[in-house]
């Protein structure tokens, strides 16, 4: 593919590029060979986010110039007094990077990054990337370890709450968005932080989602699922890359020079940093591909990986290595070069101290505007799954009866990642309906963790009985999605049916909200229930933002940007699938009896499930409705140097403004691989007000028809082509096809 990658030097003026290289060049012809493995060192230094590692005495380390990089830093003080004795005191004085994980917000949290990405719009991401760095970089943070731009295509696996679903251009697009936000114009500036994409490669096809479990790609899957949101991200500009956990091809990605050295580096053309997951050069020695840390370090400064966090592979291996004449020295050079150049675009050079500034960080944090920015993408977020005859929204002078520990839990609005985060912070959909409903009445109904008791099921019961409407908030802890919190049972946690059951039975009528990390298998809720709203993890504005979509004060218009399963027998269950040899076609045989000669039998399905999911990719309701009232295409063929556009007129044909988002998806039926039935390949979001019609053109070109074909190249084969244009991948309102001529 052609990735159009743009190093951290190539996005500096002239002047200062030539500025930093000549400054880095200085440095390193004047570092001792300890002093440039200790730059490649990273410890952590206030607390861990991973397995147990030596404990290294981090202010001794940077004091004698063994450590380049710190993580987990606690506070802004402890930061500068690291920084004071790397500069001030250490022998070579270079400063310190200081890093952090800021996934979602650093003290102002946004909603969880799989909410974002549901918000189908990159503005989103990129404004709470924006908010978060200008927050971070408050705090004495200069390099975030985000985005994750894993594609998660199994809900089973925690960490799809951290990136931007199951498909390759949505995850791209906002991955992009982020790394803009994040990074800015300028590294230097006291408002931007180094972005970090990650995980590479391939974690999110972790085996049955089990955390850390075992990745088996063939070369095909991961360029045409796994590696786009990564080449976006290099688009972007960013500025770091992570390796990744999972092994792929048997090799850890650590240690793996095809996928390093080779794909990220050589055919990709990425220049900058690439630094290890926690302990992952280490563990080669747990995947078997290393018998000791010296074997690891070799193969990873060999594979292209520079920075080494907390394994001590480095620190205590590359001397030896090198003096042995086993490892070339150029190989350390270019690697501490890298991380050199970083620590020269944050300025840090001119100004080691610049993001230490504890007045601009008071004043920075929390902000009114970083509050309404995280509720502007908290509402934006939120999917409404289904709304039967119209119960939502709400009227503010109803009788409303809320449920759920959910709904009073500050700190599960918060994630996993939760930065400087605090649960003081968040607003709560209790807090917030008791503010705007006279006639609300509360009854907790179940614990945070969903276990109900008599008295708290008894005391639901009556409360909701005697309302006009209940809205319930169900879903998981925040500690039930995120790193190492894989889930093999994807229905609400504990008796949160029990109790949705016992409120449906009173005949008054029941909005679900989810607060959640991941796609569940809510299929009895969605059978039953006639009002489910995804709100995911919303952050600290979760209250005012879904009481403004309840009562109607903000139009719905997030779109699922990942599959939810019927049942975990589904998994994976994905839309962007392959046809097979024998797609199942809709049959009324009783497929349990075994009749003889029934050809339809033989086609793939389940006996016991259906094949479609419970919601596809793409789904969202609306209060409003929208008609698709013409789809075109500018032209019946295109050769491979020309663009072909799709127009799309959408209507706006309900009573109250909204956000259609257009979905326009490829199908590229006979090619010299089986390609999927249908690939996303560009995405609007339309503002219409009721009765208003608008027109919006996308224009498509080769890039978009190439893929990696059985010659092992990407490009685009000759053929008849399918646009299909609709609301969601399983609701396409219009199919245009053209061809592609030589
Ligand atoms: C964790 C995560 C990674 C994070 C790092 C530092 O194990 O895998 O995403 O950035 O360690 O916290």
């Amino acid at each position: 593919m052609d990735t159009q990658t743009q190093s951290l030097l190539a996005q500096c003026s002239s002047e200062r590029r030539a500025a930093i290289e000549q400054r880095v060049e200085t440095l390193l012809s004047e570092l001792t060979l300890e002093q440039k493995v200790g730059q490649l060192n990273q410890l952590n230094a206030d607390f861990a986010t991973g397995t147990a590692v030596g404990d290294m005495d981090v202010e001794q380390g940077v004091l004698d110039g063994d450590i380049g990089s710190v993580l987990n830093v606690g506070g802004l003080d402890e930061a500068r007094r690291l920084q004071e004795l790397a500069v001030e005191e250490s022998d070579h004085g270079i400063p310190l990077v200081v890093a952090f994980d800021v996934i979602h917000g650093q003290r102002t949290i946004f909603p969880i990054p799989l909410g974002e990405a549901a918000s189908w719009n990159p503005e989103m991401a990129e404004l709470s990337a924006r908010v978060a760095a200008t927050e971070a970089a408050a705090s004495g943070i200069h390099w975030t370890f985000a985005p994750s731009v894993d594609v998660g295509r199994d809900p089973r696996w925690g960490r799809v709450m951290e990136a931007a679903g199951e498909d390759p251009y949505l995850s791209g697009e906002v991955s992009k968005a982020r790394v803009r936000g994040f990074q800015g114009d300028d590294l230097a500036a006291d408002d931007t932080v180094l972005a970090c994409a990650k995980h590479y490669v391939g974690y999110g096809a972790a085996e049955a989602g089990r955390e850390y479990n075992t990745v088996d790609l063939s070369e095909t899957a991961l360029r045409e699922v796994h590696l786009p949101p990564f080449e976006a991200s290099l688009e972007a500009g960013v500025g770091s890359v992570m390796n990744a956990f999972n092994v792929y091809d048997r090799i850890p990605a650590s240690g793996n020079e095809a996928l390093v050295d080779e794909l990220l580096r050589d055919e990709l053309g990425f220049e900058d940093l690439v630094v290890s997951d926690w302990n992952s050069f280490g563990e080669l020695m747990q995947h078997g591909v290393a018998g000791d840390l010296r074997e690891a370090a070799r193969a990873c400064i060999e594979a292209g990986s520079d920075v080494d966090m907390v394994s001590g592979a480095y620190a205590t291996e590359l001397v030896g290595l090198v003096e042995d004449g086993v490892v070339d020295e150029k190989l350390v050079d270019q690697a501490v070069r890298r991380l050199l150049v970083v620590k020269g675009v944050l300025g840090l050079f001119e100004d080691p101290y610049r993001y230490f500034d504890e007045d601009r960080k008071s004043k920075r944090l929390l902000s009114d505007d970083h509050r309404e920015a995280a509720r502007e993408v908290a509402r934006e977020s939120q999917v409404l799954l289904k709304n039967e005859d119209n119960l939502l929204p709400l009227d503010e002078t109803e009788e409303i009866a809320l449920v759920g520990g959910l709904a009073d839990s500050a700190t599960d609005m918060l994630g996993a990642w939760r930065a400087e985060g605090r649960p003081e912070d968040v607003t709560t959909l209790k807090t917030t309906l008791d503010e705007r409903v006279g006639g609300l009445t509360y009854a907790e109904g179940c614990d945070r963790d969903g276990s109900v008791t008599d008295d708290q099921l008894a005391a639901a019961v009556d409360a909701v009985a005697d309302a006009d409407v209940a809205v319930v908030a169900v879903g998981e802890r925040y500690s039930q999605s995120g790193e190492a919190a894989s889930r093999a049972h994807l229905d609400l946690p504990g008796d949160q049916r029990a109790l949705l059951d016992a409120l449906v039975e009173t005949e008054t009528p029941v909005v679900a909200v989810l607060f959640n990390g991941r796609p569940l298998a809510i299929d009895w809720e969605t059978e039953h229930v006639p009002a489910i709203l995804e709100a995911w993890l919303p952050g600290v504005e979760a209250g005012p933002a879904v009481a403004d979509v309840l009562l109607g004060d903000h139009n719905p218009s997030g779109r699922l940007p990942m599959t939810f399963p019927v049942t975990e027998g589904q998994i994976p269950v994905y839309y962007n699938r392959l046809q097979t040899g024998r797609p199942p076609e809709e049959t009324d045989v009783d497929l349990t009896e075994f009749p003889q000669g029934q050809a339809d039998k033989y086609l793939s399905r389940y006996l016991d499930i259906p094949n479609e999911p419970l919601y596809a990719f793409g789904h969202g309701e609306s209060y409003t409705e929208f008609a698709y009232t013409d789809v075109s295409l500018d032209a019946m063929t295109v050769t491979a140097d020309e663009t072909l556009t799709v127009d799309v007129t959408v209507e706006n044909t309900g009573d109250r403004a909204g956000t259609e988002v257009v979905q326009v998806y490829l199908r590229d039926p006979v090619a010299s691989r089986a390609r999927p039935v249908q690939e996303l390949v560009r995405f609007e979001n339309v503002n219409l007000d009721a009765g208003e019609s608008a027109t919006v053109s996308f224009e498509l070109t080769t890039s978009d028809l190439s893929f990696w074909t059985a010659a092992e190249e990407y490009a685009a084969e000759p053929g008849e082509f399918e646009i299909q244009v609709g609301h969601a991948a399983d609701d396409i309102i219009a199919v245009e096809t053209f061809e592609l001529v030589e």
